[in-house]
């Protein structure tokens, strides 16, 4: 797989607080990264880093297989930015604040007006051309930053929330443009803290919580990941564990019955199982009406496995 955004055990501490906690990226040529968390998970503080502005405690990253901290100018020329604040732009036209821009790119200005027509034709504020940047709603301001990250046409967008504070209109318009860019050859890494607002879109997503990230992978991965549950149940012996197995292997939404080996002389089984918490009770009861005695019966997941089941609730049908 070959790999734009790349962190190995990425580190950021203030004090004694630590902000991102060894956090390994991996974000994919060509992909929609969805970069997930609820607030004050570290997605900004890790996007700092990426975009060379807050230097790494510890750790590395590369992107577009330049080192953040080795060859922080050849980063900035292969991204493009957008911080989570507009900032304020007063006494500016919308295309007088893509002029700008542009010429910090040092972009000439005879080629400015051509592309200045074509950004704004891309976000849809040609009609805008002339007003003034601090009466556009907030939904437009994003579509302009978005233009402004454009400006030298970088490889990279890395997005710090696009789509936060906008209307459900204004939402889908980002979204929609989002698609566009990565349908251009963009890859495009962006944050959120809603799962549901990205979900639709991403091809990849990574979920991060208090520092670390809990899952990342495509699409498909995270949602069977988070339609996949592990119920274990241990009986007397293997005899009673054979019974379990013949019994439960075949009922809806049950995907392997494994027999484990013994462990203190009692005999384990796993029901790899993607139904609902009433699937769960089902099995439960099943066993029971069989007459099979239960010794233990109880769902395997860990502490992150378990906000990750819970964060991906409303993606998983
Ligand atoms: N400059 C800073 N100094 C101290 N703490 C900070 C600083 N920047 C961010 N933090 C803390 O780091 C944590 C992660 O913040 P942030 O990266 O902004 O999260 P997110 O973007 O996911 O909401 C938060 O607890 C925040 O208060
Ligand atoms: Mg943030």
């Amino acid at each position: 797989m070959n790999l734009i955004i790349e962190t190995r055990d990425l580190v950021k501490r203030y004090g004694k607080f630590t902000a991102v906690n060894s956090l390994s990226l991996e974000v994919p040529t060509g992909s929609i990264y969805g970069f997930v968390g609820p607030n004050g998970a570290g997605k900004t503080t890790t996007m700092r880093m990426l975009t060379t502005l807050t230097r790494p405690t510890s750790g590395q990253a590369w992107v577009a297989g330049h080192s953040v901290t080795e060859e922080p100018r050849a980063v900035r020329r292969s991204i493009g930015y957008m911080p989570d604040e507009f900032g304020v732009y007063d006494d500016m036209r919308v295309w007088e604040y893509l002029d700008f821009f542009a010429a910090c790119y040092d972009i000439p200005e005879n080629e400015r007006k051509r592309l200045i027509e074509d950004l704004l034709e891309l976000v849809d504020l040609t009609h805008r051309r002339e007003d003034m940047v601090d009466k556009l709603s907030r939904g437009m301001k994003q579509r302009l930053s978005l233009a402004r990250t454009l400006a030298h046409d970088p490889m990279v967008l890395i997005l710090d929330e696009p789509a936060s504070g906008l209307d459900p209109r204004a939402r889908v318009e980002i979204r929609e443009l989002l698609v566009e860019l990565a349908r251009m050859g963009k890859t495009i890494f962006f944050s959120s803290h809603i799962l549901a607002d990205v979900a639709e879109i991403c091809t990849h997503i990574g979920i991060v919580e208090a520092g670390e990230m809990v899952v990342q992978g495509s699409m498909e991965e995270i949602v069977q990941l988070a339609s996949h549950r592990e119920i274990m149940v241990t009986v007397r012996d293997n005899e009673v564990a054979e019974q379990v197995q013949s019994l439960i292997a075949g009922t809806p939404d049950v995907i392997e019955v494994v027999i484990l080996e013994q462990r203190g002389g009692r005999s384990r089984v796993r029901i790899d199982f993607s139904g609902d918490d009433d699937g769960v009770a089902a099995i439960n009861q099943k066993l029971h009406a069989a007459g099979i005695q239960v010794l233990g019966f109880n769902e395997e997941i860990k502490d992150l496995e378990r906000r990750f089941m819970e964060l991906t609730k409303g993606i998983v049908t």
